[in-house]
């Protein structure tokens, strides 16, 4: 028997509420370090929640509630995230001061970073250091989060109604970037592009050395596909979603110009591309013009088909999908690796939220 040390704190259950699918996670520390505990994962129907916005409180609720049950999750205590237009992430400048300092005066820093009235809006701070080039210059640069609490107190409601605790409210570009770097080996001059393509949104974060330094969301994602396709071939957002997924057309719906969906899908993937150039654009234009070395996919929007490599032509950059459970123990007697597969890309916020520990940071 050993003398108890710090009694080890667990890790909380990640719920990822997404508008496409709910995904749980649970990790458990083992050795050096970590071992999957639960995943699970339930799809919703489109119209439950809307860009973020929960339209049916009370079936989202229930279908948290089926989820936790079907896992045998033990635990109350969850983290989960919010992304899309409620929330603002930038690394910003401030003049140098304690943090006492600035925790009182963060408000005030933030207002013109934020363009919703500072009193509807949480920040939370970090402060990241002194730049070397501008140590002469009396400013250093921090990490600056800011969510409506409009958001923060729906999304709550809907965890507390669940039976849960939410413990921790953390944003899907920072679970990205704790997902990342547990799993992979970081380069201090690399520069990453983590890619999420949910079902509404697309968060965009780069990350230096594993280090935040830009990041931002984008409404499109995997439903502008299904809702697309529904349109153009007049079908019902189930078949849609069965095309998109690369299901053969004659066993979904007949007369289906198997041309004109490949045309759809490539349209789409233009769509993304551009996207996702124009926020390099506009990062390189903010940084001192620094290239983006590769990216990583993540997100079930990010399985289309042909994806990978038009972005990759597209941006000229080695482009693949991430795998959340690189350095994550997945007992194959607990889970069916085909499933872990195939839902892997849809986990990396999940995983991101399960590392989290309650007052870690
Ligand atoms: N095999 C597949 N091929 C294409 N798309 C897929 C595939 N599997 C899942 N998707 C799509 O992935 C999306 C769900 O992914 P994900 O769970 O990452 O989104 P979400 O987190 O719920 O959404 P958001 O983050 O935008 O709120 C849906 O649009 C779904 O249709
Ligand atoms: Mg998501």
């Amino acid at each position: 028997m050993g003398i108890p040390f710090f009694p080890k704190k667990k890790h909380l259950a990640g719920l990822d509420i997404g508008s496409g699918a709910i995904k749980l996670v649970q990790l458990e520390r083992s050795g050096k370090g970590y071992q999957l505990q639960k995943f699970g994962v339930k799809t919703l129907d489109s119209e439950l929640i809307v860009d973020g916005t929960i339209m049916d409180a009370g079936r989202v609720v229930s279908m948290i509630r089926e989820l936790t049950e079907e896992q045998g999750l033990k635990t109350k205590d969850v983290a989960f995230s919010v992304s899309g237009h409620a929330v603002i992430v930038k690394k910003i400048q401030v003049a140098s001061m304690s943090e006492d300092e600035l925790e009182e005066s963060i408000k005030w820093e933030a207002e013109q970073y934020i363009p919703f009235d500072i009193n509807d809006v949480n920040i939370d701070f970090h402060v990241l250091g002194t730049p070397e080039l501008e140590e002469a210059s009396g400013q250093m640069d921090v990490l600056l989060a800011a969510v409506k609490r409009e958001k923060l107190s729906e999304y709550s409601g809907i965890v507390r109604e669940a039976g849960l605790r939410p413990v921790i409210v953390d944003v899907d570009a920072f679970t990205l970037e704790n997902m990342y770097n547990i799993n992979y080996e970081v380069n201090p001059e690399e520069l990453v592009a983590l890619v999420d393509i949910g079902a509404s949104v697309m968060n965009i974060s780069i990350l230096k050395g594993g280090l935040f330094a830009f990041m931002r969301d984008i409404s499109i994602g995997g439903n502008r596909y299904s809702e697309t396709i529904q349109r153009e071939f007049n079908l019902n957002f189930e078949q849609a979603e069965l095309l998109k997924k690369g299901e053969a057309p004659g066993g979904v719906a007949e007369e289906i110009d198997a041309e004109a969906l490949i045309n759809i899908i490539d349209l789409l993937n233009e769509k993304i591309s551009t996207e996702i150039l124009r926020s390099f654009d506009y990062f390189r234009t903010t940084s001192s013009n620094e290239a983006i070395d590769r990216i990583l996919l993540s997100g079930g929007g990010a399985k289309v088909k042909g994806l990978i490599p038009h972005l990759s032509e597209k941006l000229n950059l080695p482009v693949e999908m991430i795998n959340p459970f690189k350095n994550i123990e997945v007992p194959d007697t607990l889970f069916d690796p085909s499933f872990v597969e195939e839902m892997a890309p849809l986990a990396s916020v999940g995983v991101g939220l399960a590392l989290r520990v309650e007052g870690d940071r």
